[in-house]
């Protein structure tokens, strides 16, 4: 990256830190387009253990492997199903994570006990950066979940990383993340390919590249902390609710009673319900679906920030293209 005798950068730095803490076996947090990681090196249990430990997570809610290259995948993978190569080469580096066979004896802790393995590799410079960093320093991949405690919104900027895990963890800032919600996930571990978990890459992309429809998750699919029920959840009741709704329990005769004489306990996050009522929290969602997954969880940690007991939030339109979204706002509403 620099020649010999060059000063390196700042960034250049940060990165041999962040390689050689990984090396060392410790955490490191680090940005990617989706969300931020919270990484360890994917072939040390020991390490990974440690994600666990400070998310909070069960250890057999397995985690993902970011790689740098193909060949950093064909480490991790048994075998790779053509489906699985093909998506890889259309679609990475980005916001897919594809499940394989997990190669015997390799990130077992990573896996949570499984036989099969999420890769991924990101997009972000500052992933790619460091996951290129660590490989010189002997890291094959990086096993990193969303850098947040279990069942917390996912963090989209190092300031809410800093606020889940405090000062002492070592975090790579790379801005703000541009997807914002996180990878989609396609279990291609049998012959017909299965959507995980909706995100950052829409559906009918990955199916136009297969040649044909994705099936939707089994109740009986391995564990996956990203599908249960209620993830991704803001301190606030979060609830769901058509335009119309919002429109009827915000109007005057109804206000005094629902706010309970203190509007500013309540927010609305809506596209199309204008703001009537004076003292409410009002945040505009974005018409475009991905501008809406880009600020989504930091719209909700701002309205936590500001002690909003309820957030209303209007349904998005049941366009393909907000799947991801709608997937995150029906999990929070679900805590
Ligand atoms: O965008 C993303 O995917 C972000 C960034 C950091 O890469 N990561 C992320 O990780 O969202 P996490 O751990 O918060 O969510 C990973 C999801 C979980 O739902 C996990 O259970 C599922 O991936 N997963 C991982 N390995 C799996 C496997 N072998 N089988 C089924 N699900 C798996
Ligand atoms: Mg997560």
């Amino acid at each position: 990256m620099n020649r010999p005798g060059a000063v390196p950068s700042t960034q250049a730095l940060a990165l041999r830190e962040a390689a050689a803490c990984l090396a060392a076996g410790g955490l490191v947090a680090f940005p990617t387009e989706t969300v931020y990681g919270l990484g360890a090196r994917a072939d040390d249990d020991a390490a990974v253990a440690k994600i666990f430990q400070a998310k909070g997570r069960p250890s057999d809610h397995p985690l993902i492997v970011h790689v740098a290259s193909m060949a950093g995948a064909e480490a991790f993978a048994s075998s790779l199903s053509s489906d699985a190569q093909n998506l890889m080469a259309h679609f990475w580096p980005g916001p897919l994570t594809v499940i394989v066979s997990r190669r015997v004896g390799q990130a077992l802790a990573a896996a949570g006990g499984q036989d099969s393995l999420g890769l991924r590799m990101p997009s972000h410079p500052v992933a790619r950066a460091l996951l290129r960093e660590a490989a010189h320093a002997g890291v094959a991949g990086i096993a990193a979940p969303s850098a947040n405690r279990f069942g917390h919104v996912s963090p989209t900027t190092a300031a809410h990383v800093r606020s889940e895990f405090g000062p002492g963890l070592l975090i790579l800032d790379g801005g703000p993340c541009e997807v914002g919600i996180e990878s989609t996930i396609i279990d291609c571990t049998s012959a017909q390919p299965v959507l995980l978990r909706p995100g950052g890459l829409e559906r009918q992309r990955i199916e136009a590249v297969l040649g044909r429809a994705l099936r939707d998750r089994q109740a009986d699919s391995p564990r996956a902390s990203g599908t249960l029920a209620a993830h991704y959840a803001p301190r606030a009741k979060l609830r769901l609710m058509s335009a119309e709704q919002i429109a009827l329990a915000l109007a005057p005769q109804a206000v005094g009673g629902l706010c309970n004489g203190h509007p500013q306990r309540l927010a609305v996050y809506s596209r199309t319900v204008p703001q009537t009522v004076a003292g409410l929290v009002y945040r505009t969602m974005p018409a475009q679906a991905v501008m809406a997954a880009r600020e989504l969880f930091a719209v909700l940690r701002d309205l936590d920030a500001l002690e909003v007991q309820q957030v209303w939030v209007e349904m998005p339109p049941e366009l393909p293209d907000w799947e991801g979204v709608r997937d995150r706002l029906q999990r929070a509403a679900a805590a």
